[in-house]
């Protein structure tokens, strides 16, 4: 890992679900960082503890919270892709300072870019010349070869293999163990199934699925679906 993406100081996690536990652990396993604790708008784990830590209040409270808890630093760990997005948007113009939650056994290469808020999980590798966008999340062992492009608020689930020159617009959902070939585009907020072969452009808000991907419906209905799942 390099050295400038090491998180330190206080640091929130938003979002106390199956996700925000991956990111605790991946918080936890860098050393660098001091986690205060999780929002959450789940009503039922207010004031409870989650993987030892304790939830705080609702997203709602950021503010009073960061300030309470001398927070330096806001992780996402919300699956649906929109809501992440939205809500990176709206800490970054709050003047809240998102980081990112890189594992120490991911690989970067030393000219990958990475926006904020990017969740970068064990076992990934990202090559040369890479452009990963704010609120992406790259997740378990997933590989993005050189000179792709992850657009913001995208979720490459665990497994996923993305090949070199591909372009992976914004809120983009690629499921588990899918693979992309070289030089195709993912449109805005398409969503690949998992396991699914893709060797073509897919159009924005499309889902593709099957060996090879073909497009079962052009509409995005099923996103929440699958989040749920994250
Ligand atoms: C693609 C996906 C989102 C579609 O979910 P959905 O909208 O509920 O779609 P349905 O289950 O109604 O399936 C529609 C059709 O596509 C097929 N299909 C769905 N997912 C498929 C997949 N991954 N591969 C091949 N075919 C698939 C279904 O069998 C069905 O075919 P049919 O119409 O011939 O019966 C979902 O199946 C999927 O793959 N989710 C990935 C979840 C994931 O990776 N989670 C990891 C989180 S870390």
């Amino acid at each position: 890992m390099r050295s400038a993406d090491a998180t330190t100081g206080r640091v929130l996690i938003l979002g106390a679900g199956g996700h925000g536990r991956v990111v605790l652990d991946i918080l936890l396993s860098g050393g660098t960082a001091t986690v205060v604790g999780f929002l959450d708008n789940n009503p039922s784990i207010q004031n409870r503890r989650v993987d030892g830590l304790p939830v705080l209040g609702t997203i709602a409270d950021l503010p009073a919270v960061v300030a309470e808890h001398e927070v330096t630093g806001v992780v996402i760990a919300i699956g649906d892709n929109g809501t992440r997005r939205g809500l990176s948007r709206q800490i970054q113009q709050a003047g809240i300072p998102l980081v990112n939650a890189i594992h120490p056994s991911a690989s970067l290469a030393f000219n990958a870019s990475l926006g904020r808020g990017v969740v970068v999980a064990a076992g990934v590798v990202v090559c040369a010349n890479c452009q990963i966008g704010d609120a992406v999340i790259l997740n378990t062992g997933c590989i993005v070869d050189h000179q792709t492009m992850i657009g913001e608020g995208s979720h490459i689930c665990p497994g996923v293999r993305v090949a070199g020159r591909v372009k992976v617009e914004s809120g983009v959902f690629v499921g588990i163990g899918a693979t992309i070939v070289p030089h195709v585009t993912l449109g805005c907020e398409s969503i690949v199934g998992a396991g699914s072969v893709v060797l073509e452009d897919v159009p924005e808000l499309a889902t593709v699925v099957g060996v090879p991907a073909k497009s079962v419906r052009l509409c995005n209905a099923s996103e929440d679906d699958a989040a749920m799942l994250v």
